[in-house]
């Protein structure tokens, strides 16, 4: 999690394209402040004065291709409207820098540190690093699972602060957040209508876009027993995709995590005997994989055919694509069934009640 934003001047290879590539939109090294991203997408941001802009253009990490980076200002992020379409008008303190920093303070505009450093997390370290003991630092190691999940939710989520705008300004992360405090303070979560496809949710509240990983998690029943982000995930890094604690091939991520909690004769279920039982596929197969039916990769990253992973860990029925649209596990991996043919196929599961619809 430590390097999204990098420096060019001191960093001269985090700039993945040839500039001399882009016919979009022409820029020079020279301009370039900062650059942002590595594994989806990559921007460009020049420093105007002392804040920073977005260039009109980015680098679509997947497809290798050049891409415009402009954005109407309705039916996206809420608080766009508040700002002019043309990126040179709308500075990255506000809307960026509060996630992509240590504590970016909104007069100076200046921050402690560029990126997620271990203050982000664990609040001011220098006292505990003249004197190290457990007392003179933060741990959400040791935090309620409540408080824990803040310290992520406050930059993994869509939401807005609880008053805006905040001397003149519209922010799009929780201004005056830090470690230990109660997020629900500065901040609330994007508002999901039941029913209705916007531009954050589905209609059943599963997000769609991506950052929302709070947003989803918090609705979960795991959340509900106290089951933390960290749970799941060491944020100071592991072997594994997205710094799990477990994972094992070929099953990406590997049921290896999920099992560990979820064994057969786990009271967190699945109660079934044997894990066919449960998947009514081949163990080993990837219709056995926990995460391609409770965390399928339909929340979009922004760039054309990148998705991440839903965490409400739901399964969403195939009643509800039929009723609502919402792509379903079975007919996305049996990309040529029906619904009606999952549906039928899942009316012969005994544990499975034909009147579930979702
Ligand atoms: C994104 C948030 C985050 C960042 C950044 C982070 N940590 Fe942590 N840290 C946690 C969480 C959550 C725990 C408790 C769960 C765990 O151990 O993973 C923790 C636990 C720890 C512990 C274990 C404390 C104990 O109880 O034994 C140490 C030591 C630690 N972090 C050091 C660091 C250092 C040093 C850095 C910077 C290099 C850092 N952390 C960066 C979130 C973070
Ligand atoms: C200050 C903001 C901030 C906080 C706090 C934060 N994150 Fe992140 N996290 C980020 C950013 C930015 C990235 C993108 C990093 C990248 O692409 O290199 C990221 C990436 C990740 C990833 C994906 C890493 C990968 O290799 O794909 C995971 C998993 C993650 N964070 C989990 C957590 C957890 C768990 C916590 C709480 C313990 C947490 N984060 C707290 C900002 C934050
Ligand atoms: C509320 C906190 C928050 C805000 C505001 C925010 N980000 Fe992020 N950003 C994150 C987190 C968390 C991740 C990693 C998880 C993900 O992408 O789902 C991330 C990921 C990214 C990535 C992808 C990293 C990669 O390597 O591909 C880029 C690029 C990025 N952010 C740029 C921006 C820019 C530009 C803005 C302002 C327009 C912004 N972010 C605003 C929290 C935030
Ligand atoms: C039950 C386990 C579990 C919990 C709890 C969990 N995650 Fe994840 N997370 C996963 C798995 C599995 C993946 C997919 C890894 C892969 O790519 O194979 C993932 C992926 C991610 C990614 C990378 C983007 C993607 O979807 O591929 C981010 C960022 C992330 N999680 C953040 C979080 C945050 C923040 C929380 C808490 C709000 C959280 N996770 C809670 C299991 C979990
Ligand atoms: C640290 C332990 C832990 C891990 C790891 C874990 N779970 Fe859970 N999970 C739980 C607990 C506890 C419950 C609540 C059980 C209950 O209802 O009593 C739960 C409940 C669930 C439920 C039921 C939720 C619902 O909406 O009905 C699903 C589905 C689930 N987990 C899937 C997963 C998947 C998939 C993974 C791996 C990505 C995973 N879990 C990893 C502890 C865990
Ligand atoms: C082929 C799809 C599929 C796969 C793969 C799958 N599940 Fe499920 N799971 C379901 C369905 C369907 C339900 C019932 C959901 C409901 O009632 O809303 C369910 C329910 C659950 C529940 C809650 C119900 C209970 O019995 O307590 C847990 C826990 C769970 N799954 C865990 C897992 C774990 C762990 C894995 C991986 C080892 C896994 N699932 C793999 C489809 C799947
Ligand atoms: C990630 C991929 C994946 C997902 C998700 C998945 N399947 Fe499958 N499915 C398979 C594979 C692979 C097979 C081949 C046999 C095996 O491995 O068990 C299969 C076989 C089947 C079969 C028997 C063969 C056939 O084509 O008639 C049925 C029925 C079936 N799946 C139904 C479902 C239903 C219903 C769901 C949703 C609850 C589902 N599958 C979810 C991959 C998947």
């Amino acid at each position: 999690m430590a390097n999204v934003v990098r420096d060019p001047r001191v960093h001269p290879e985090a700039i993945i394209p040839k500039l001399a590539t882009n016919t979009i939109g022409k820029f020079t090294e020279e301009q370039v402040a900062f650059v942002y991203g590595s594994v989806w997408k990559q921007r460009y941001f020049t420093k105007v004065g002392d804040d920073y802009f977005p260039l009109p253009v980015q680098w679509d990490v997947g497809t290798q291709k050049w891409l415009p980076y402009k954005v109407p200002s309705d039916g996206v992020d809420w608080w766009r409207k508040y700002y002019p379409a043309d990126n040179m008008k709308r500075p990255t303190g506000p809307t960026c820098d509060g996630c992509h920093s240590v504590d970016y303070n909104i007069n100076s505009k200046q921050v402690a540190e560029w990126n997620v450093g271990c203050e982000a997390c664990h609040g001011p370290g220098s006292e505990h690093v003249a004197h190290p003991t457990r007392s003179n630092i933060l741990n959400p190691g040791r935090m309620d699972s409540k408080a824990a999940n803040d310290t992520c939710i406050r930059c993994h989520s869509q939401g807005r602060p609880l008053t805006s705008p905040i001397e003149g300004r519209y922010y799009d992360w929780p201004v005056g957040y830090h470690v230990g405090l109660r997020l629900q303070d500065f901040w609330k979560l994007e508002d999901c209508g039941l029913g209705q496809t916007t531009f954050y949710y589905f209609p059943d509240c599963t997000a769609h876009k991506n950052r929302m990983q709070g947003n989803d998690f918090a609705q979960s029943v795991m959340y509900g027993h106290g089951i933390m982000c960290s749970s799941c995930h060491d944020v100071h890094g592991t072997e594994n995709r997205a710094q799990l604690r477990a994972g094992e091939p070929p099953l990406p991520g590997g049921n290896h995590l999920c099992l560990e909690c979820h064994g057969s004769s786990s009271p967190n279920g699945p109660h079934t005997a044997t894990l066919e039982e449960h998947t009514h596929h081949r163990a080993g197969g990837s219709g056995s994989d926990c995460m391609a039916c409770h965390m399928p990769k339909i929340e979009t990253e922004g760039v054309p055919g990148a998705y991440v992973h839903a965490h409400t860990l739901r399964f969403i029925a195939p009643a509800m694509t039929d009723q609502f649209k919402i792509p379903n596990p079975c007919t996305t991996c049996h990309a040529e069934k029906s619904t009606a043919w999952a549906k039928e196929a899942m009316s012969h599961w005994p544990e499975w009640s034909a009147w579930k619809i979702r």
